[in-house]
């Protein structure tokens, strides 16, 4: 018998040592999962020093190695916080980010602003993070998701069964998806593959388990994508509809600027994540000339 406030200053150590970023959250989760309680629980038998029995401790231990190891956090628990959901992840997924969680609050606020029964799409839906926080936030929302990757779509149909919400989820190509949408949705929201060509990400966590569908927005610019799934939106989207989109710190000044350069677009704002990084661009669609 060990006790957890032992276990989690261990993992503490090891998980720093070997430079992963929020050590003591993930030794948080990683315990959490085992034990099969939440985290609250989990940092309140560390203070009780309430004794875990050796089968957790030989489980939690090797989870640490390959944590340490930089297995993704979420690979290892097969699990995704995101908003007031879990998620489903591993690998074939890209797993969702907290960053893309306020994404997600711009699309539940616009769709709230747009009146009853909201017709969303998320386009490059992935595990189906966005699209499930919409229909779970905004519950007379109409929603509607597509994913390119067979196995992202995989991870998204399971989630969505699991969670029971009503999201119309398609497996496709998000630059000429919904045909039967066009100009009749409220909000589009997007967190498209964005990394420029050539900038392979520093995280082990990234660089060697998200997707490179995922990852790369197919330009030296690495708005390709976006741009290509940004046109998309200004079909479907109806005059005065909304759309969001999520991209990296540096196109905080690019990605509003070609949009606005379209001629689609008005009221084009970009908005800072926690971390005070350029993050979400969201704009109104102009009426059709
Ligand atoms: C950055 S991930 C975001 C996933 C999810 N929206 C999230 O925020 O966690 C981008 C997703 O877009 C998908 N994707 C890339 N190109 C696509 C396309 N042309 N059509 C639809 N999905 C695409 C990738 O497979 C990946 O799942």
């Amino acid at each position: 018998m060990t006790t957890t406030d032992v276990l989690l200053a261990g993992a503490r150590a090891a998980l720093a040592g070997a430079g992963v970023p929020s050590p003591d959250a993930d030794a948080v989760e990683l315990l959490s999962y085992v034990l099969g309680v939440d985290h609250g629980e989990v940092r309140m038998r560390g203070i009780l020093r309430t004794a875990v029995v050796e089968r957790d401790v030989a489980r939690f231990e090797d989870l640490v190695d390959e944590r340490a190891a930089r297995v993704p956090l979420q690979h290892l628990t097969g699990r995704a916080h995101f908003r007031h959901l879990t998620l489903g992840v591993g690998p074939g997924v890209f797993v969702p980010r907290p960053e893309t969680e306020l994404t997600a609050g711009h699309a539940v606020d616009a769709a709230r602003a747009a009146g009853p029964a909201p017709v969303v799409v998320d386009l490059c839906t992935g595990s189906g993070a966005i699209a499930l926080a919409v229909a779970d936030e905004v519950r007379d929302a109409r929603v509607h998701a597509v994913e390119l990757s067979p196995d992202a779509h995989g991870w998204a149909r399971r989630n969505v069964d699991r969670l029971g919400l009503p999201v119309d989820l398609r497996l496709g190509d998000a630059t000429t998806a919904f045909d039967d949408l066009e100009g009749a949705v409220d909000v589009v929201v997007s967190n498209p593959p964005y990394i420029p060509d050539g900038a392979v990400p520093v995280d082990p966590e990234v660089r060697d388990h998200d997707p490179a569908l995922a990852l790369y927005g197919r330009s030296a610019d690495g708005l390709a994508v976006p741009l290509a799934v940004a046109a998309r939106a200004a079909v479907l989207l109806r005059a005065g509809g909304v759309l969001v989109m999520e991209h990296a710190d540096e196109q905080g000044g690019s990605l509003p600027g070609a949009l606005r350069a379209t001629g689609e677009w008005h009221d084009v704002v970009d908005h800072r994540d926690l971390a005070g990084r350029p993050r979400t661009t969201v704009a109104v669609r102009a009426p059709r000339g």
